[in-house]
């Protein structure tokens, strides 16, 4: 990292306060900014960590209206849920705030007032989408329609979530107000609109030519927005929730959540440092880095930057915005709406006491260069075979023996041999390469690099065998556990940034205190005469049960959400009486019913139709009565008058009727009460 600057600011996107945080901002935002920040810490470099709840934007508003409270309700739960849950994660943040704060509104006021005093703004009037039921301007999500690019349905008038695009709410093909559900009409608006293309330029030079080293994702999409060519975009909305447009003849109008939300991480600085904060934002010897996910790039790389050159007055741009691509979920893209996510707050019920396992999966697997999956069972295998094999049990072995053989006293090393200087070397190696990782934001590659150090103490625990010298050598024995006690040391800070509940944990059993990152490395860190505290677990194994709940869970959640998107088949084609009638169809008794062998799909009925013969009919729903045996005594409907037809070898003489459900299973139709087998059904 280069050293002319004094001080790192670091921001984090600030979440919308309409719901909890899941495990998608976890590994896109929150724990990525929370290692660097921790590392810089480390270091003994200033560092101030910015966050704070999103809380003004329509999906705020549309969730007050569907409970039928007030926005201010919805952002006060959720402010608290999203605060707190950080909070015991051991996100570090040294401000967490909120965009409804009395300092955000003056903030965020001012800012929009200087920017329309120098004529920064065009002030424009344009035909916006307008719910005549409501009588209401629709902005954003306040309307849905079908996308002009993809042509998924449901997009929103911002964006599509299907393709990704942005959008305006007039682009939307068939649009709908999420209000009313009234079709809305065109009518007359004025608004103000920052014209970005007069920054294009700027932005060009200082993102193109002079960043070259940002993530590719990141300065991909910037290029493809600037080779597009900017045009002005609206920085107010006409909407009741917001910091109001602090113009005369603005009544009506807030200012667009785009437009306020990146001035939090100013009202935020503001908060903490009410005397310095000038410092951190407009002092060129301050590094800005921004932490976001890649569907916030365009507004913390082309719209924010804009914001802050039109307000000049030193406003310093961010150096890096290493926004991560997304995380799934079991094969699925997370969604707010759909409930398909892990939630923090709910993470932190299940499974108390684990921060670091979440904190360990969501590193090791975060979606740095590309999207990635998270997965429970991948979740168990993390936890049961590198935290609990590698870590946990690298340093249960180290203190174990050194209570076995040294009474907890670390021993006096005796002469360093070529295993004992290689693992030195070894850690020394790691530590070197970790610190370039984190530097350049490469938190999974770095955290891989803090494993290997177990790795190493583990071989050279393999290597030593400090258990069978103990018989022969009990100075080679002392050796080897001097190194391990210090191996254990050096753990607990290359640790700390992705994993610092353990790091606490560890360093309590080793009495240890301060730690910095210059001490990583060093050998010398548990003195020989220190006495170690008893070994504590670091990490205890998940069981199969813990992780089928939460599969369950998540299979319940699939399930509601079938149903709720689930919509009767559209009627078939009319079809006359007589036609109708001459379908004949009957109840039946089952006497019988088995699988086909070879055929997955497929049962074979013999059924009662009150004939002296019984009837054979095979039907496919195997997979939906998977114990066929049970149907025996059962009544079902079928059509008897079907021409027969073989299935398998076997003649089926009708056709049993069933009915699906949302899922997809099929449900054997049936006459309510008993009647006597053959009977018609008219
Ligand atoms: O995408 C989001 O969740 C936004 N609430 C992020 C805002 S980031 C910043 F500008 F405040
Ligand atoms: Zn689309």
């Amino acid at each position: 990292m280069s050293k002319e600057f004094k001080r790192t600011l670091i921001t984090t996107a600030l979440p919308y306060a309409n719901g909890p945080v899941h495990i998608g901002h976890l590994a896109g935002v929150y724990v990525p900014a929370d290692i660097y920040a921790r590392y810089l810490r480390l270091n003994g470099r200033e560092v101030a960590m910015i966050g704070g709840s999103d809380e003004h934007g329509v999906p705020i508003t549309i969730k007050a209206k569907k409970e039928g409270v007030t926005p201010q309700d919805i952002v006060d739960r959720y402010h608290t849920i999203i605060r707190d849950s950080m909070k015991e994660l051991g996100i570090s943040f040294d401000v967490y705030s909120r965009t409804t704060s009395d300092i955000h509104s003056e903030t965020a006021s001012e800012f929009f007032r200087h920017l329309y005093d120098k004529g920064e703004f065009i002030e424009q009037s344009s035909m916006q989408l307008f719910d005549e039921k409501a009588n209401q301007f629709l902005a954003d999500r306040y309307v849905t329609g079908e996308c002009p690019n993809c042509h998924a349905q449901g997009a929103y008038g911002d964006q599509c979530e299907k393709c990704g695009s942005s959008l305006n709410a007039t682009d939307l093909i068939n649009p709908r107000s999420a209000i009313t559900g009234t079709v809305p009409v065109l009518r007359e608006t004025r608004h103000w609109y920052l014209p970005l293309d007069r920054w294009e330029p700027a932005l060009r030079e200082w993102i193109l030519d002079g960043h070259k080293e940002w993530k590719t994702n990141v300065y991909g999409q910037c290029k493809s927005w600037l080779d597009l060519g900017l045009q002005p975009r609206a920085v107010s909305r006409d909407l009741d929730w917001g910091v109001p447009v602090p113009v005369e003849g603005a009544e009506g109008k807030v200012l667009y959540v785009w437009f306020d939300a990146p001035i939090g991480y100013i009202s935020n600085t503001k908060e903490i440092f009410p005397d310095t904060w000038e410092q951190w934002w407009k002092s060129p010897d301050t590094r800005i880095i921004n932490f976001i996910g890649k569907d916030n790039i365009v507004f913390h790389c082309i719209v924010f930057p804009s914001m802050l050159m039109a307000y000049g007055d030193n406003y310093q741009l961010p150096d890096n915005v290493p926004a991560n691509e997304f995380l799934n979920l079991e094969g699925d893209k997370i969604s707010t709406s759909r409930n398909w996510a892990v939630w923090l707050h709910e993470y932190l019920r299940d499974f108390p006491g684990k921060q670091d396992v979440l904190r360990y999966v969501l590193t090791a697997n975060a979606p740095e260069t590309k999207d990635n999956d998270f997965t429970w069972r991948d979740f168990q295998t993390r936890n049961n075979s590198e935290l609990v094999a590698i870590l946990g049990n690298f340093v249960n072995r180290a203190l174990v023996l050194t209570h076995k053989y040294f009474d907890g006293t670390v021993p006096a090393p005796g002469e360093m041999l070529d295993v004992d200087k290689a693992l030195v070397e070894e850690i020394r190696k790691l530590k070197g390469e970790m610190s370039e990782a984190i530097e350049t934001f490469h938190f999974r590659e770095a955290l891989r690099l803090a494993m290997d150090m177990a790795r190493a103490g583990n071989k050279y625990l393999q290597e030593t065998e400090p258990w069978k010298t103990a018989k022969t050598d009990m100075e080679r024995t002392a050796t080897a556990l001097y190194m391990v006690i210090q191996t254990c040391a050096n753990l607990a800070i290359a640790f700390e940034p992705f994993l610092p509940f353990m790091s606490e944990k560890l360093l309590r059993m080793l009495n240890g205190d301060k730690i910095s990152w210059d001490m990583l490395g060093c050998f010398d860190l548990v003195p020989a005469g220190a006495h170690i505290g008893q070994p504590e677990l670091l990490f205890e194994k998940i069981e199969d049960e813990a992780i089928d709940a939460q599969m369950q869970r998540l299979e319940n959640i699939k399930k509601e959400n079938q149903l709720k998107a689930w919509k009767p088949e559209p009627q078939k084609e009319d079809v006359d009486f007589d036609t109708f009638c001459r379908s004949d169809i009957r109840v039946g008794t089952v006497t019988e019913c088995v699988k086909v062998p070879k055929a997955d799909k497929l049962l074979k009925f013999t059924i009662d139709d009150g004939t002296p013969e019984p009837r054979t009919i095979v039907s496919g729903i195997a997979q939906h009565y998977p114990e066929p045996e049970k149907l025996v005594g059962r009544q079902v409907l079928f059509i008897s008058n079907l021409p027969p037809r073989k299935l398998r070898g076997i003649e089926s003489q009708g056709m049993i009727l069933s009915a699906v459900n949302a899922d997809g299973s099929l449900v054997l139709a049936a006459p309510s009460a008993f009647v006597n087998p053959g009977a018609l059904v008219q």
